[in-house]
């Protein structure tokens, strides 16, 4: 937790394959002064995102890499400490891509005020940030699911995906998933309202338990993971259906890309669309979101599920648990006191 010097957080280098302890320094550093335009805020959650591991490779990407030396960056929720920019005043809770670190110092205009309301927090990051909006926008704007479609997720478990299956349900879908553990695909169907779900480290055949858990086809596949799963679900896919590619996470520790999916000439047969989309380019789907989705949690439509970890010395490993799996919803990673 804070105490007068700012502990951070920097790339140390580049991973090659799974990412390591070794591949982040911790740091220690006065805390910043804001200058004229600049606001000092006390960082009080923070995100870990699998996108994260694409910026630390030094390639050319939707988002520039991370600097090796430099402090790294996540969508952070905390409280003005002193603010040299009108329009953000001391005690004011905002967001921004901040630095991995207790105490970041940030233009103003780069920062969004969080208005006071009914939800944690933690959640504008989560439900209520990126995840939640990346669900919206590649179920609805993306695939376009409509009442009676057969939805199938992949990673459903995750921060995206719980919310998907929710989404799924509250548009009248059927709606099917895999994750990586029994406890997961328990909470699939107990807490995120899905039909039903299989465990795909234990599947004997991944598209003999997709056609079981779709036994009428996939109208629509939400793709978090790529690779054998959405071969598998390839086999499964009615005529016409859409798919809203999200996420490789299956390939973003691989040194080299992995061949496939097999099974192409499917999407020619039965007229499938597959469209990837980054959820920044949707910034009025957003906003209808945000504004759909705190109705829907008040109406206790729409839950969640964090795990949050303490510390930010302890963010590179929650950020490697991340990618291991070992998360159930919205990773985040506690800097200090919310009040
Ligand atoms: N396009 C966009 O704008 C956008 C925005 C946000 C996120 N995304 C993508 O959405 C996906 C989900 O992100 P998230 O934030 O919700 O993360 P998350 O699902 O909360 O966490 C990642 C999960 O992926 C699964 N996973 C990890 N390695 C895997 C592997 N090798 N094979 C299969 N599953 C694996 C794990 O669950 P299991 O235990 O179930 O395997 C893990 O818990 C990611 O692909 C991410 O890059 C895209």
């Amino acid at each position: 937790m804070p105490t007068d010097s700012n502990t951070q957080i920097r790339l140390a280098s580049r991973p090659s394959g799974w990412v390591e302890a070794e591949n982040f320094q911790v740091t220690e550093e006065a805390i910043g002064k804001p200058a004229d335009g600049e606001v000092l805020v006390r960082n009080i959650f923070m995100s870990v995102d699998p996108y994260m591991r694409g910026r630390m490779n030094d390639v050319k990407s939707y988002i520039p890499p991370f600097q090796v030396g430099e402090v790294l960056q996540a969508g952070v929720v905390g409280q003005v400490v002193e603010s040299r920019f009108d329009g953000i005043a001391e005690g004011d809770f905002v967001m921004g891509m901040l630095g991995w670190e207790n105490y970041s110092v940030s233009d103003g205009r780069l920062l969004r005020k969080i208005p006071a309301g009914p939800v944690p927090l933690s959640y504008h990051l989560g439900i209520l940030g990126m995840p939640g909006m990346t669900a919206y926008v590649g179920l609805i704007k993306i695939a376009e699911a409509k009442a009676g479609d057969n939805v199938f997720v992949t990673a459903a478990s995750g921060a995206v995906g719980s919310v998907v299956g929710q989404l799924a349900k509250i548009h009248g879908c059927r709606v099917a998933g895999s994750a990586g553990s029994d406890e997961k695909v328990a909470s699939l169907t107990e807490e995120f309202g899905y039909d039903v779900a299989f465990n795909y480290k234990t599947s004997a055949s991944l598209a003999d338990s997709v056609r079981e858990a779709c036994p009428e086809g996939v109208d629509v596949l939400f793709e978090n993971v790529g690779g054998e799963i959405l071969e598998a679900v390839l086999w499964n896919m009615r005529d016409y259906g859409r798919i809203a590619l999200c996420g490789m996470i299956a390939d973003y520790n691989l040194e080299e890309p992995q061949p496939g999916p097999r099974g192409m000439m499917l999407i020619v047969g039965r007229r499938l669309r597959l469209q990837g989309f980054i959820v920044t380019d949707h910034p009025e789907a957003c906003e209808e979101y945000v504004r759909k989705a705190i109705a829907w949690i008040q109406e206790g439509k729409l839950t969640y599920r964090e795990s949050i970890s303490e510390g930010v010395e302890n963010a590179p490993r929650a950020f490697i648990d991340l990618l291991k799996g070992r998360n159930t919803g919205k990773q985040i990673v506690q800097l200090s006191d919310a009040s």
